[in-house]
């Protein structure tokens, strides 16, 4: 984590004037985030975190940063009134009093404090951690709960949308632009039979589920954590806008009930751990507190069911294109994540009402 990081002098001093740092400022690598690149700069005892946003990813940077600055206005507010008991990012404008500095060559830049005696981490070891991620970022969606739509915008237009996702897929399955379908026929089957969990969203549209301001990316690593293991700071606020809290929850499933990775090729293995279902389900209903209706709370599981799904429906979709979208590490790399991706959600599917029997409050 010492390393230090050479920028080229352009952005260097690009930086330096927007935040008035010193020429002794030091900058270094931070965590392991994949879309932005993070960099902890030192500069006379003083932390601070910059960030150069990925604006192939994020189109509209400028939106990206006025929802930065309304999510950690108004949850700083709700901190200080006393309903928000976890840390909060705070955004240090530059010098000119803008929330990101935009350099000559059209990189934007923006700087948070950092958070201090915090680490990430990358995979759910214990029920305790899963636990503490689903009251952490249950809590962060309770105090956006007041936060007025019209402050913050869509910045991925239907990033979670599994109707579009499907539709994606549908056009990718009849296109075979990489000639890839014979292939993939199996795990083309499998996704076609997708379309009977869209019925089930439709009908949770239908029945009034309420569209709330949400993270949209509750990786683990996107919590910062104490040294003993509890929840101190949501983190990577860029995805912030518009959604349902079944995308929130179903993330967090798909990304912390597995045993193994997504793109785990031991297939036996992809599973449902049980003790930290019921671990993540206690501490998100803990962590919303009187947020859930019940439309929300009886519908965790087939959270679960929907996000592993049309991830797996985007690997694969990937994976039929020519992978154009996720980085690969092999030919077929996307096409083992799809697999991985159904056979978690088979097996989400298969346990469902034992697993609903786990969420507090049920039956
Ligand atoms: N304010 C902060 N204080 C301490 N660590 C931070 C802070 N902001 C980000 N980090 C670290 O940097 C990593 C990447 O930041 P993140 O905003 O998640 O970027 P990405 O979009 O690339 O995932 C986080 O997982 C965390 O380890
Ligand atoms: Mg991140």
């Amino acid at each position: 984590m010492n390393d230090t990081v050479h920028l080229d002098l352009a952005t260097r001093n690009g930086l330096a004037d927007a935040w008035g740092l010193s020429p002794r400022a030091r900058f270094a690598p931070l965590g392991n985030g994949l879309i932005n690149r993070t960099l902890l700069v030192t500069d006379d005892g003083r932390r601070r975190v910059l960030q150069c946003l990925n604006i192939h990813v994020f189109r509209d940077p400028a939106l990206v940063m006025r929802n930065c600055h309304a999510v950690t206005a108004h949850l700083g507010r709700e901190r200080a009134a006393g309903r928000y008991d976890y840390s909060v990012l705070e955004l240090v404008p530059t010098l000119a009093g803008e929330p990101a500095a935009v350099l000559a060559d059209g990189s934007w830049w923006r700087m948070y404090d950092h958070v201090p005696d915090t680490r990430t981490h990358d995979t759910a070891d214990t029920p305790a951690l899963t636990f503490e991620a689903g009251r952490g970022f249950g809590a962060f969606a309770a105090a956006l709960a007041g936060l007025d739509h019209g402050n913050v915008g869509e910045v991925i237009p239907h990033f979670h949308d599994p109707v579009k996702r499907f539709e994606a897929f549908r056009a990718a399955l009849s296109a075979d632009r990489a000639a890839r379908v014979a292939q993939a026929r199996h795990e083309c089957d499998a996704a076609l039979g997708f379309a009977g969990v869209l019925a089930h969203w439709r009908t949770l549209l239908d029945a009034g589920l309420p569209w709330r301001i949400t993270h949209n990316d509750c990786k683990l690593n996107n919590l910062l954590f104490d040294a003993s293991g509890r929840a101190v700071c949501v983190v990577d606020l860029d995805t912030v806008m518009p959604g349902t809290l079944l995308f929130d929850f179903g993330d967090m499933g798909r990304t912390m009930l597995s045993p193994v990775a997504e793109d785990s090729t031991d297939i036996a293995r992809v599973g449902v751990r049980h003790e930290h279902f019921a671990a993540l389900a206690r501490g998100y209903i803990e962590g919303c507190g009187e947020l859930l209706t019940p439309l929300e709370h009886d519908n965790l599981v087939f959270a679960a069911r929907l996000v592993t799904g049309v991830i797996g429906l985007r690997f694969l979709t990937d994976y039929l294109d020519g992978d154009r979208y996720f980085r690969i590490a092999h030919p077929t790399h996307n096409l083992e994540r799809a697999r991985n991706q159904f056979a978690l959600y088979a097996a989400l599917t298969a346990q469902a009402d034992a697993l609903q029997a786990l969420v507090p409050g049920s039956g």
